[in-house]
């Protein structure tokens, strides 16, 4: 067995890896990771196993042996390494995740996906290629409930260019290689880590301490929130990889009915955890306008912030907060995955561990 994983030293990639690493696959993983040097890789993948606190034990059984110095973004670096010919199962999460344009979306999550897709396809052992995508490539014209569908939003019905690139990925995956052994993964939002909070990543957990001090968002106390720890979506991805068989092509990695939460569960779980009051009736309902009103009085009480850059990202994550959207996750259900805590159990854990890092520190994770 040889296991791909891209992605491993980031929030996603890094969970699964941790989780492989512990299962003892260590010795038949392959990792695609940025790196001048196979020494340099191994260092930047184990800094990143440091902060899913994997043990040494587990963490020695890598050697350069498991690094494929490679940038998804330049085919080449990869594509001819005769690893890639043995490789049997493939977790690609590796991409650029960011809301803000970045000049690379399309030539890594788009050429490179296609290109990660025809080095392993010459492998005659391959036999399951995970594609991690995003539930929210589904676009902001649907409602409720969002269906496991291969259908998908075209550009113009997208909320960011990130997420058009990964629906794009997807698509052109599916045309371009139909032999592949591919199945698609969405996770919808991923905050924190059951056991280590924030350790691992503060990616959008700031969002949520923002709107709690702000007392007011774009979204109205009703809405639901599709959320899950990264955990659980490493053990999904990890079950989507290995499961012999399995029902389907494509799944929501995602909380769905039975544990997405509302905004006023979230904020009162939050405000438990820090010991406030929670906002309850003082919340705001507020307008798009009202955003660039409030960041400069946020930005000053939480001393360094960037007030363009918070209302920019209150805009972004507000327009999704308000789509109302629960992705339904009983497709992974069927096929024996545990369903998944609640954001509002492990939010505890969440708070402790952001405790000596800034709203605005935090951020950093989401706009790199
Ligand atoms: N986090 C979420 O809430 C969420 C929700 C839904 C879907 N997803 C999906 O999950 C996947 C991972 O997201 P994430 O949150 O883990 O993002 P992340 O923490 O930013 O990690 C991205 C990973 O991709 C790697 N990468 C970026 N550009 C690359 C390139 N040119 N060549 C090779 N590797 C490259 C990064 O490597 P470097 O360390 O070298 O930058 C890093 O390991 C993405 O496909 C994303 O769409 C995430």
């Amino acid at each position: 067995m040889r296991i791909l994983v891209t992605g491993g030293t980031g929030f996603v990639g890094g969970a699964v890896v941790a989780q492989l690493l512990k299962d003892g696959f260590g010795p038949s993983l392959l990792l695609l990771v940025r790196a001048r040097t196979s020494g340099d890789g191994l260092a930047r993948v184990c800094a990143a196993m440091d902060r899913f606190r994997v043990a040494p034990v587990h963490r020695l059984t890598l050697t350069e042996a498991n690094i494929v110095c490679g940038d998804l973004a330049q085919p080449v670096t990869f594509e001819d390494d005769p690893r890639m010919r043995r490789v049997t199962h493939v977790i690609h999460a590796g991409a650029i995740a960011s809301f803000s344009a970045h000049p690379q979306l399309d030539a890594v999550n788009v050429s490179g996906t296609l290109a990660l897709a025809r080095a392993v396809a010459a492998s005659p052992v391959l036999e399951r290629f995970v594609h991690v995508g995003t539930a929210m490539a589904c676009g902001d014209s649907l409602s409720g409930l969002v269906p496991e569908s291969h259908e998908l939003a075209l550009a113009d019905h997208q909320v960011v260019a990130y997420t058009a690139s990964k629906a794009e990925a997807e698509r052109r995956l599916r045309r371009e290689w139909p032999g592949l052994p591919l199945v698609i993964a969405r996770p919808s939002i991923v905050v924190g880590h059951t056991r280590l909070g924030c350790e691992p990543s503060g990616s959008i957990f700031w969002m949520f301490r923002m709107v709690q001090l702000l007392g007011a968002f774009t979204c109205s106390l009703d809405d639901r929130l599709d959320v899950v720890p990264v955990d659980f979506c490493a053990d999904a991805l990890i079950d989507l990889a290995f499961l012999p068989r399995l029902r389907h092509d494509l799944y929501h990695v995602s909380a769905g009915e039975g544990s997405a939460r509302t905004i006023r569960e979230i904020e009162a779980a939050l405000a438990r955890a820090r010991g406030v009051a929670p906002l309850g009736e003082r919340f705001r309902h507020i307008g798009e306008a009202d955003i660039d009103r409030l960041t400069p009085a946020l930005a000053r009480e939480l001393g360094r912030g960037n007030s363009r850059l918070m209302a920019k990202a209150l805009r972004r994550y507000g327009a999704f907060a308000a789509l109302d959207y629960i992705f339904d996750n009983r497709r992974l259900l069927g096929e024996g995955t545990p369903p998944p805590p609640p954001v509002t159990d492990y939010l505890g854990v969440c708070v402790r561990t952001s405790e000596s890092t800034s709203v605005a520190e935090q951020m950093a994770w989401d706009f790199k």
